[in-house]
């Protein structure tokens, strides 16, 4: 399942991010608070189980999450989006997948993996704000499913056609949700228009 979140609030947001004057403060903040909005609806499906709740005034039969939440953001730049998502979710628990995209083939590298335990019961959500290639978010969607993980979405900011692709083929059972979807990746594998290189921008390095 491909969902693309193009509420007017997130797109707002995301055109600040885009503008190349955007410091290093405002667009952490604007990815921080986008990735609260999507949380909302991409948890919109998270299970629930029926629960009593003794209030002033009695008695309540209504529903809790009943699953452990997973968040897994790909570093560096999917740290970008926890906290924001962490404020909806605070129960969540959170795991790490080290990547990073070798600048010449493109392929990811990996340097660091860590989760919690029983991935397996958990809804998993991958996030990272770039889906270019879709190497790397292909590639972290093999290691947790190597730890177990069954039910697993991939939260990304803006994605390109090919990136889409790539994980609709290697990854079919995974529900993909973006912002944004734009038009092409250029020579070295980065997204037009997107917003630049989005670990960068948001730790201010290079
Ligand atoms: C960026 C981005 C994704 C990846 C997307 O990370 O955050 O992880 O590139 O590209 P792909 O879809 O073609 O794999 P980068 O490798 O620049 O690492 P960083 O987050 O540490 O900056
Ligand atoms: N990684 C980024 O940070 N930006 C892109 O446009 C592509 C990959």
């Amino acid at each position: 399942m491909f969902t693309l979140l193009d509420h007017p609030l997130i797109t707002h947001k995301l055109a600040i991010m885009r503008d190349e004057n955007t410091g290093t403060k405002d667009f952490s903040q604007q990815l921080d608070e986008i990735a609260g909005l999507m949380a909302y609806e991409v948890s919109r499906d998270l299970p629930t189980e029926d629960v009593s709740v003794t209030t002033p005034m009695g008695i309540c039969h209504t529903k809790m999450l009943s699953k452990q939440v997973v968040l897994v953001p790909i570093l560096r730049a999917g740290m970008g989006m926890v906290s924001g998502i962490r404020n909806l979710i605070p129960t969540a628990k959170v795991g790490f997948i080290g990547l990073y995209r070798d600048e010449e083939t493109l392929q990811p590298v990996e340097y660091f993996a860590k989760f919690p335990k029983h991935l397996e019961d958990a809804v998993v959500m991958v996030l990272d704000p770039m889906l270019a290639t879709g190497g790397s978010a292909s590639a972290a969607l093999d290691m947790i499913k190597k730890r177990g993980a069954k039910t697993i979405k991939l939260v990304c900011l803006v994605g390109a056609p090919d990136g889409v692709k790539r994980i609709q083929e290697d990854h079919p059972d995974v529900d993909i949700y973006l912002a944004a979807l734009d038009e092409k990746l250029n020579e070295i594998g980065y997204i037009v228009p997107g917003l630049g290189d989005a670990g960068d921008r948001i730790f201010g390095t290079k």
